[in-house]
């Protein structure tokens, strides 16, 4: 007798236990991390929005957003062009290292780490070309990763 109340009581624990562990795997995939930190899988940035169109979008008559992909060794896309004097809010990802998004001259330094999205807003105040580099060691080609916007 005692060993069949045992039994169930065993069984019931197990179930419980289960299902915790299933409801809080399920919660996890589905939660959304605190601290507005947007998170993206660098596998799939090319697919997802805004990145699977990178490059300069009017948002509003003040406003453009700059998308911007960076990866060993390089941004894409290469010709950037956005207005002076106009919000500019870069939004950069990484499909595969840590890298930096980095203008020359401006206070615009981020980390690009692989997993998330980095968001920034500059103004320009004066046209001009302006350098984007790579500040993080991100390989063999570092060096060789920068590219140019062009503020008209
Ligand atoms: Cu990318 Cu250094």
């Amino acid at each position: 007798k005692y060993e069949k109340i045992w039994l169930i009581f065993g069984v019931t624990c197990l179930v419980v236990f289960l299902s915790i562990v299933g409801v809080s795997a399920f919660t996890n995939d589905h939660h959304s991390p605190a601290g507005g930190i947007q998170q993206i899988d660098p596998e799939k940035v090319r697919e997802t929005a805004p990145f699977n169109e990178p490059g300069v979008k009017q948002l509003d008559e003040d406003t453009y957003q700059a998308t911007i992909i960076a990866m060993a060794f390089g941004y894409e896309p290469q010709d950037l062009k956005v207005p002076a004097g106009k919000e500019i809010i870069f939004k950069v990802a990484s499909t595969d290292v840590v890298h930096s998004f980095t203008i020359d001259n401006t206070n615009v330094n981020m980390m690009v780490v692989p997993g998330q999205v980095t968001t920034k807003s500059y103004t320009f105040d004066k046209p001009g070309k302006y350098l984007i580099l790579c500040n993080e060691y991100c390989g063999t080609g570092h060096h060789y990763m920068f590219t140019e916007i062009e503020v008209t």
